[in-house]
Parts: C-alpha cells; sequence; structure tokens
C-alpha cells in the first residue's frame, strides 16, 4: 500500500480566439503562424511555426524541418529555441508560441523532446517560459512554465547531484 497519495493540477488560461489574447502574445503567435507556412515537411505535410520572444525584444521564428532519414528532422520549437540561443547566449526566453493546423479542439503542445529542451532553457534562465499554444482560428492554449507540461522533469540538478 502507498503511504501517500498525492495529485498534481496543472494550470492553463484559455483564449476563445485569438484576438482575445494579450497584445504580445497575439504578435508572437502571428509570427509563429508565418513561420509555419514555410516549413519543410514533405513526409508528415503537418506544417509547425514557432516564434519565441526574448527579453531584448526580438522575435526568431523557426519551423519544422524534415528528412529522408525521419528521425534527422527537427521540430519547430527547437528549431527556434536553438538558433535564439546560438545568437542571443545571454538572452532570457519570455515566451515561445507555436502554431499548426489541426483539427484538435483542444492544444497541440510540444512534443516530449522539445518540453526538455523548454526546461533546459527554463533551468538556465531561473525563469519560466510562457508557452502560446494556437491553431488558427480556434483556441488559444496559454501555459506560464515548462512544469505544467512535463512534471518531474529531468535536470541538471539531477546530474550533478
Ligand atoms: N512537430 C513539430 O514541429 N513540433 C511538435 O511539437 C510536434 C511535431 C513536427 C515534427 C514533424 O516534422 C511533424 O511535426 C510531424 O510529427
Amino acid at each position: 500500500m502507498a503511504t501517500e497519495k498525492l495529485q498534481y493540477v496543472i494550470s492553463l488560461e484559455v483564449f476563445d480566439k485569438s484576438a482575445a489574447l494579450p497584445p504580445e502574445d497575439l504578435k508572437l503567435l502571428q509570427e509563429a503562424e508565418k513561420a509555419g507556412n514555410d516549413a519543410y515537411a514533405p513526409y508528415s505535410k503537418f506544417k509547425v511555426g514557432a516564434a519565441v520572444l526574448l527579453d531584448n525584444g526580438k522575435i526568431i521564428s523557426g519551423n519544422n524541418q524534415e528528412n529522408a532519414a525521419y528521425p534527422s528532422g527537427l521540430c519547430a520549437e527547437r528549431v527556434a529555441i536553438f538558433y535564439a540561443m546560438a545568437q542571443n547566449q545571454s538572452a532570457v526566453i519570455r515566451s515561445i508560441a507555436i502554431s499548426c493546423q489541426s483539427h484538435s479542439q483542444g492544444p497541440v503542445a510540444p512534443c516530449g523532446s522539445c518540453r526538455q529542451a523548454i526546461a533546459e532553457y527554463e533551468q538556465r534562465q531561473g525563469k519560466k517560459i510562457r508557452i502560446i499554444m494556437g491553431v488558427p482560428g480556434r483556441k488559444v492554449f496559454v501555459i506560464l512554465g515548462i512544469e505544467s507540461l512535463l512534471p518531474f522533469m529531468f535536470g541538471g540538478k539531477e546530474l550533478n547531484s
């Protein structure tokens, strides 16, 4: 018998449409949507766009880049985050917006590897990242901090202890 049973609650903000978002989020989501149009996704045909807002005001966007050797491709979120941080080593990521076309009514959330990458930069900067997930014409979901998407995450602290 377990000695304790714990429940964890995640919190999510839901906006009926993108126009209801705070202006900063709306702009970022629009940039993500634009970037998604230029995705290279000949295999899945599933185009994803991501845009990262840094504390220096810069917005860096990316999209998924696929490969005939499937695992060699990369998701939009990591393309955008890695490029942003390669160019702006000391910047803090304020938020990331993700946009794709989907029939899903719920959030289209980052894959596990992208969650892990977001977690890494949150830990590095010591500040939560706002995650904005949108499908054009549908509800927009906003999460503050990767922990809601990746509870019990593996991080550098585990490695060093
Ligand atoms: N994809 C992303 O770009 N982001 C995600 O969070 C999930 C999946 C891409 C990877 C691949 O190119 C395509 O969507 C289908 O999985």
